[in-house]
């Protein structure tokens, strides 16, 4: 009794000296790596990456396959790189937040090679600041008030002929307001050739986006390349004519030329490379997320019910305008919810890529330096330990204030989507003239997402029948649905 009395109390003071040492030193006692298949040597997982690009579950199941065997932070090598995926608040804070100036963002080649290395996207951090600093001042008050009725007009414009066709297919629609809108913000560009010269261009750069970078005539990426060099050209011609005219433009490429000595000016290149860059970064998400919104609604006839309520009490006292005001968004709290909503359950843009800059550690896993680490904001709006039922779709989730670095759809930190209230005004200008001016039946339900596109998109790009909700009021008897 005795002996094991003398041989446990030194082995329990040992233990708490331990633990007292590592809780004044701050250090673990075994640091991990993370799991994962590296795959076959330098080709790594990138053949099993690629079958996911181009399947129907959508590139996310590449992840998502692994997340479950691996857990919550794993490794794969894609095209000779090493790639960390991890998926909580905690590490979405830690990396997206960026204090410790660990990490740096991270394009694939191909992408970087298709938006121009001018493009914030891939610039360095010194010149991201300046390139930031200059676009942020464009999404001001004033010029989101103005892009909300240039929209909305589009919108009511779009809209009008809907219920004379059979079908309409959302995604395609939303594809040409979204441009349209955005070209006239930027640019003020509305020649209906170039823009549809713009829209197959655009269309072909996206499809590269995650193609292998192989420069033969036949491939993706160099389509992808040579449509660059179209709209570039195009961009040019543009920045000729206006350096010209003595014409007055309200749009943000003015603003981008107006010469002042405090400030430093950006170079052609800069101004060419990030209109491209907000183009693709604004038109297929935004016109994505409004082809989820338009299907989700369809799949929950009581959750459309209350949007409809509120929209149609809104209607009510609007109705004397032509066109709405940005003021009007605030008065559709149920709306914004269903946007809020629409956005976690499609996770427009899954993960967010960056670059270790130094060896670092994340929730106990080593990141080494040069490695990429990809924050998984999908994995995070599906974790039922922070949305319940996170399959549901229950806008009424947000009355509340969710947990920091839960809702991810437009990224959080110094890289915070820059669009986003101007998306998020353009998702509820769409959904106000849809449910106020149509009811609808979505014919194909088919959840395939699309090959080969960056942005989580529907392949049947969403088929609905509308009627009329003002020929209904004029024969009552006619269906609600
Ligand atoms: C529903 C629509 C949209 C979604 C879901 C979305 C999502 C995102 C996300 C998640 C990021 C950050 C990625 C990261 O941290 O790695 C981002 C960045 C960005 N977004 Fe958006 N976006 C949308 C619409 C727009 C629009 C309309 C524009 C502008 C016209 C825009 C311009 C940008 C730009 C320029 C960046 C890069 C910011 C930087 O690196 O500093 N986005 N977006």
């Amino acid at each position: 009794m005795f002996s094991w009395f003398w041989y446990i109390f030194p082995c329990l003071g040992l233990l708490l000296l331990r633990i007292l040492w590592h809780n004044n030193t701050g250090k673990t006692p075994a640091k991990k790596i993370p799991a994962g298949n590296r795959g076959i040597p330098v080709i790594g997982e990138t053949i099993q990456f690629m079958a996911a690009i181009n399947s129907n579950k959508g590139f996310y199941d590449f992840v998502k396959i692994r997340r479950l065997k691996y857990g919550n932070c794993f490794k794969t090598n894609i095209i000779g790189q090493t790639h960390v995926f991890i998926s909580s608040t905690e590490a979405a804070k830690k990396i997206l937040s960026n204090e410790g100036g660990n990490f740096t963002k991270r394009y694939i080649k191909s992408i970087a090679k298709l938006v121009g290395d001018q493009s914030l996207l891939c610039a360095s951090h010194q010149q991201h600041k300046l390139i930031r600093s200059h676009l942020s001042s464009l999404f001001s008050t004033t010029s989101l008030s103005t892009m909300v009725r240039q929209f909305d007009e589009l919108t009511v414009n779009n809209l009008s002929n809907w219920h004379k066709k059979s079908s309409i297919i959302i995604l395609h629609e939303a594809l040409k307001i979204t441009l349209e809108a955005i070209c006239k913000m930027l640019m003020s560009l509305e020649d209906k050739k170039e823009l549809e010269m713009l829209h197959k261009d655009i269309g072909l750069i996206y499809e590269a986006m995650l193609s292998f970078p192989l420069r033969l005539p036949w491939t993706r990426f160099y389509k992808g390349l040579q449509a660059r060099k179209r709209i570039m050209n195009l961009l040019d011609k543009i920045l000729e004519a206006r350096r010209k005219s003595k014409e007055k433009y309200d749009d943000f490429l003015d603003y981008l030329l107006i010469k002042d000595d405090q400030i430093i000016q950006l170079t052609n290149e800069q101004i060419k490379d990030n209109i491209l860059t907000m183009i693709i970064a604004g038109q297929d998400t935004t016109a994505s997320a409004i082809t989820w919104m338009v299907k989700y609604l369809d799949d929950n006839p009581k959750a459309l019910k209350n949007l409809r309520a509120e929209q149609q009490a809104l209607q009510q006292k609007v109705s004397c305008k032509a066109y709405l005001t940005y003021e009007d968004l605030n008065c559709m709290p149920y709306a914004s919810k269903v946007v809020k909503e629409s956005l976690r359950m499609a996770s427009i843009v899954p993960w967010f890529p960056r670059m270790a800059l130094q060896d670092c550690e994340i929730e106990g896993f080593t990141i080494k330096k040069g490695w990429n680490i990809n924050v998984d904001a999908k994995s995070v709006h599906f974790d039922p330990m922070i949305f319940h039922d996170p399959h549901k779709f229950i806008p009424s989730r947000f009355d509340d204030d969710s947990k920091p670095y839960s809702f991810l759809a437009f990224g959080m930190g110094g890289r915070t989507c820059l669009g986003l209230h101007l998306a998020r005004a353009m998702m509820l200008v769409f959904v106000y003239r849809l449910t106020t001016s149509y009811r609808w039946k979505v014919l194909d339900s088919d959840e395939s997402i699309e090959k080969w596109t960056l942005f989580s998109r529907l392949k049947s790009g969403c088929p609905i029948h509308v009627t009329s909700i003002e020929e209904e009021r004029d024969s009552p008897n006619a269906s609600k649905t």
